[in-house]
């Protein structure tokens, strides 16, 4: 956004301003040197791209390109200028050259913040359906939007966070907190965009919380720093890296590194992340952008792998990067480097070099109040996939005596403030709209949430504990908040396709979608009560809680008047339910997570039982939020601490893994969902691969992108069948967990999806690779453990129908 990138200028000039206001210049550099040096390992210098794979023809275009390059072009496409367009981003250009420069775009979940544009299901949502065709075409159609908006990189998927903070607040924007489903999703959606447009995974690494991501450069305290995450080498590759490694592998074109700090260096400085990890033992071949705004740095930041900075960069700018090679600063090898990176990811998709994209950005007007020529990206071909993501990302958690679905019942009353659209979805230049959050205008006390703060919370770490409103009072909620979300082409409430569904049934309808205490105000004689509530997150804070007493006390409220009541929480993140579960005349529970812009019409489909709910959760769900330990909130100084220290001391042991640990009973646990039907699994057998080869260390194999090949090897494959024993057509979502020895008891390493009829039985075959079953031992990299690793099959992570072993 315009403005964003504006008032992000002077934030950063405050840093400079106000930093030392309370400490002398002597002592930051005394905090900063202490802090920032020797605690990540260096690794110099960047390897070069190599054209590995499939970007062999795209690395020779690009080399032959870059020779015909002065110095000064190479360090012109280096970051962001300014631009007419509405782009995030715009990258300099060589016109001489015929290199028209790079339009990036936000997000991963549609494009942001434009006229024209289909509002997808969130990143979580997605997630919820555990359904990797559907992400793959969510992407392909999302993809294509981009490119007929002129977007050259969009700005997404999210694999990080993965989530490990229960109140994290850009957690919706990715999957799942567990890696191996982030990866298989992240998989697709990569190659689903890159039929259209390059992708950018984001963010490089361990960024995790929104609390202290970048320092409080608006308040006195400037000279606090960003949160550094301090993460050891095992966790590292079996949790947080692991969905980068999967995105990498489909060909990601961008990666993005972070705000936060790793081991105290900052993410686009750090050479051990980006030139260790990322372009090293991952084989990365495209470019890393930083973070809008993240660069720290001039040549170290180049030295450290970082190859464009935007939105701008004050550091390389002017020819600055060039006059560092010809001063002896700067490797040329480096920058011609970073200019075959970014040139290769230009070459990769032949549309960006086509005539049409001489002028990027070209459908995305810098502002939507002024006249424009209205580019509508949209396909009507991309309809179905929209309303089957909404569909399916509905997750059916209770169902007393098949309250649902639904068969014309003759009366329903609906409640909360999260049934109706917002009453405002016009773009209007410096609001919430452009986020997401038109529908957050107010806490939950009635005090108004300002535009302006929202701004300054994107920019500046505030106090901790300083969010946005936890619940969006003006209106359902489709997307989260911050430059994930989503602008949608309409919104189809809840209420309005109750309407038409009243209509068409002859059902009496009644609604409150106003008031909070019900008491005296619900109808008796109503066979159902709906009531429709949320829990908001947005980029910028972490969230306030997991649940608001002021929902729970109205569902409750109501349901003490009406004895089927039947609950729909449109959350980005998890929500507790303990205020409302046990409630005997609570019949009901849906998570709709964020549907996009079909929310109405597909959480009918469900309710109504045209599909049965095919969604599972793709986190755990606890009794009370002290359950989730030390990772329900973000981390915290410790006394006087001005570099914030996050030591990932749980090591892999998060979300389910933790509550198998810990031996805490979840109230929902990870994988669980209800169908209308049943199922029953049988014959499992497990066998060893031909000519696998089981050796404790991976055999010598090429690096390709995303590693390793050795470690794509099939080793076993489990099989195993599955029965649809009720009587309506229903998919099941079977989900194999392996004990990796030395490892947590269960980890997810496959599921699949496949809906069957009454009666009709299916056969999944998952195979095991070499990484699935393996742990990360620091000097030897994936090796497969000795012993036994037992095998389960399951409805959910506990919920285990069949059970087997293997053994190495
Ligand atoms: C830092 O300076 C600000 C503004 O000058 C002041 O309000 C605050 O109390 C000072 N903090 C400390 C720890 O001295
Ligand atoms: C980062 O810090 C962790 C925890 O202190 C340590 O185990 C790891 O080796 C460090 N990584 C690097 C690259 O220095
Ligand atoms: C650098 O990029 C800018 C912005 O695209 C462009 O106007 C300018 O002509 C470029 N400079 C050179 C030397 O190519
Ligand atoms: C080399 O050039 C860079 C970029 O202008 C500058 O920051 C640096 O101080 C110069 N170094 C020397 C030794 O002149
Ligand atoms: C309402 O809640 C907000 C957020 O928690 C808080 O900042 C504000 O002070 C509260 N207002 C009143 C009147 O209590
Ligand atoms: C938002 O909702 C609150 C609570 O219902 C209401 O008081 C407020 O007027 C609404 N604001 C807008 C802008 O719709
Ligand atoms: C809710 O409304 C009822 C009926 O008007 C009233 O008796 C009760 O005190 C109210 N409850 C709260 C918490 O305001
Ligand atoms: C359930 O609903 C019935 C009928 O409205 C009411 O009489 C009863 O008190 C309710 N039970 C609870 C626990 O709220
Ligand atoms: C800055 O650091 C101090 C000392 O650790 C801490 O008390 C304060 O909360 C921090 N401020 C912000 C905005 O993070
Ligand atoms: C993090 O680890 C460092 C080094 O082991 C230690 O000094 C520090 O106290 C730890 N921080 C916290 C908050 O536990
Ligand atoms: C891989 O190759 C290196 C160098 O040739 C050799 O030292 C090592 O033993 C090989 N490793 C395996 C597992 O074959
Ligand atoms: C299927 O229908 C039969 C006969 O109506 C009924 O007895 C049975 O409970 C149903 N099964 C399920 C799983 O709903």
């Amino acid at each position: 956004m315009k403005l964003t990138t504006s008032l992000l200028a002077i934030g950063l000039a405050l840093i400079e301003f106000t930093s030392g206001q309370n400490l002398t210049k002597a002592e930051l550099a005394n905090l900063e040197h202490y802090w920032s040096y020797g605690r990540s390992a260096p690794v110099y210098p960047t390897p070069q791209s190599s054209g590995l794979g499939e970007w062999s023809s795209a690395y020779a275009k690009a080399k032959a390109l870059v020779a015909q390059m002065t110095n000064f072009e190479k360090n012109n496409i280096t970051y962001g200028q300014a631009s007419t367009t509405g782009c995030s981003g715009v990258s300099g250009s060589v016109p001489r050259l015929g290199f028209p420069g790079l339009c990036l775009a936000d997000s991963g979940n549609g494009v942001r913040g434009t006229d024209g544009v289909n509002g997808w299901p969130s990143g979580i949502h997605v997630g919820a359906s555990w359904n990797t065709d559907l992400a793959y075409d969510r992407a392909l159609y999302m993809g294509a939007e981009f490119k007929n908006k002129g977007v050259s990189v969009a700005l997404g998927p999210v694999v990080g966070p993965l989530g490990k903070i229960a109140k994290g607040g850009r957690n919706w924007e990715g999957f799942s907190n567990d890696p191996y489903l982030t990866g298989k999703l992240a998989y697709e959606t990569v190659q689903g965009l890159e039929k259209n447009v390059m992708s950018c995974v984001k963010h490089f690494i361990g960024n995790e919380q929104e609390t202290n991501r970048v320092p409080p450069a608006l308040l006195p305290t400037a000279y606090n720093q960003s949160l550094s995450s301090n993460i050891d080498p095992k966790t590292e590759h079996e949790l947080y890296i692991w969905p980068f490694q999967d995105a990498i592998r489909a060909g990601a074109g961008a990666v993005m590194c972070s705000y936060n700090r790793y081991n105290n260096s900052y993410g686009c400085q750090n050479s051990y992340s980006q030139n260790g990890l990322l372009k090293g033992e991952l084989g990365f071949q495209g470019f890393v952008v930083s973070d809008w705004g993240a660069q720290r740095t001039g040549i170290a930041s180049a030295d450290a792998g970082l190859d464009m900075a935007m939105p701008g960069s004050s550091y390389w700018q002017n020819g600055n990067l060039s006059q560092a090679v010809s001063n002896g600063t700067l490797s040329q090898s480096r920058l011609d480097d970073i200019a075959t990176r970014i040139i290769s990811t230009w070459y990769r998709l032949e549309e960006l070099n086509s005539p049409a994209f001489s002028n990027p950005g070209f459908g995305l007007p810098a502002s939507l109040n002024l006249p424009h020529v209205l580019v509508d990206a949209r396909d009507p071909a991309s309809d179905p996939t929209i309303l089957q993501g909404a569909v399916e990302g509905h997750v059916l958690v209770k169902n007393v005596d098949n309250t649902l679905p639904l068969n014309k019942p003759k009366y329903l009353s609906l409640f909360g403030y999260d049934g109706v659209a917002a009453l405002r979805n016009t773009p209007n230049a410096g609001t919430k709209w452009g986020f997401g959050l038109e529908n957050t205008q107010v806490y939950p006390n009635g005090t108004v949430w300002p535009d302006a703060f929202l701004f300054a919370t994107f920019l500046s770490s505030e106090p901790a504990g300083t969010t946005g409103p936890g619940i969006a009072l003006n209106g359902t909620m489709i997307t989260g908040g911050g430059s994930g979300s989503t602008t949608p082409a309409y919104i189809d409430a809840p209420f309005d396709a109750f309407q038409r569904q009243a209509y068409q049934d002859r059902t009496l309808l009644s609604w409150n979608f106003v008031e909070f205490n019900l008491t005296g105000k619900v109808d008796p004689a109503s066979d159902h009560c709906v009531v429709f509530i949320n829990a908001q997150s947005s980029e910028g804070w972490d969230r306030p809680y997991l649940s608001d007493d002021e929902s729970d006390l109205m569902v409750n409220n109501v349901a003490a008047q009406c004895k089927s009541t039947i609950v729909v929480i449109h959350s980005a993140g998890l929500r507790l339910v303990d205020g409302f579960v046990n409630n005997p005349n609570v019949t009901a529970i849906i998570y709709a997570h964020l549907p996009g812009q079909d929310s109405g019409r597909a959480l009918l489909e469900v309710m109504y039982g045209v599909q049965s709910p095919s969604g599972r959760l793709p986190y755990t769900v606890a009794k009370q939020a002290t359950d989730y330990g030390a990772l329900e909130n973000p981390t915290l100084p410790v006394g006087v601490e001005y570099y914030t220290q996050d030591n990932y001391t749980e090591g892999v042991y998060i979300d389910y893994k933790h509550f198998i640990a810990q031996n805490i009973t979840p109230r929902f646990e990870f994988g669980y969902g209800l169908t209308y039907s049943t199922f029953s699994y049988s014959s499992l057998a497990i066998s060893p691969a031909k000519n696998a080869n089981t050796a404790y260390l991976a055999p010598n194999s090429t690096l390709a992108e995303g590693g390793p090949t050795s470690l794509w090897e099939t080793l076993y494959t489990a099989t195993f069948c599955v029965q649809n024993t009720g009587n309506v057509t229903a998919a099941e979502v079977p989900q194999l967990y392996v004990g990796i020895p030395g490892g947590p008891p269960r980890v997810l390493r496959g599921f699949g999806k496949a809906s069957l009829q009454a009666g009709a039985e299916s056969t999944f075959t998952f195979a095991l690779n070499r990484r699935d079953l393996s742990a990360w031992v620091p000097g030897l990299g994936w090796v497969l453990q000795k012993g036994e690793y037992p095998v389960y099959v399951g409805k959910s992570v506990l919920d285990i129908q069949l059970r087997g072993s293997l053994t190495v």
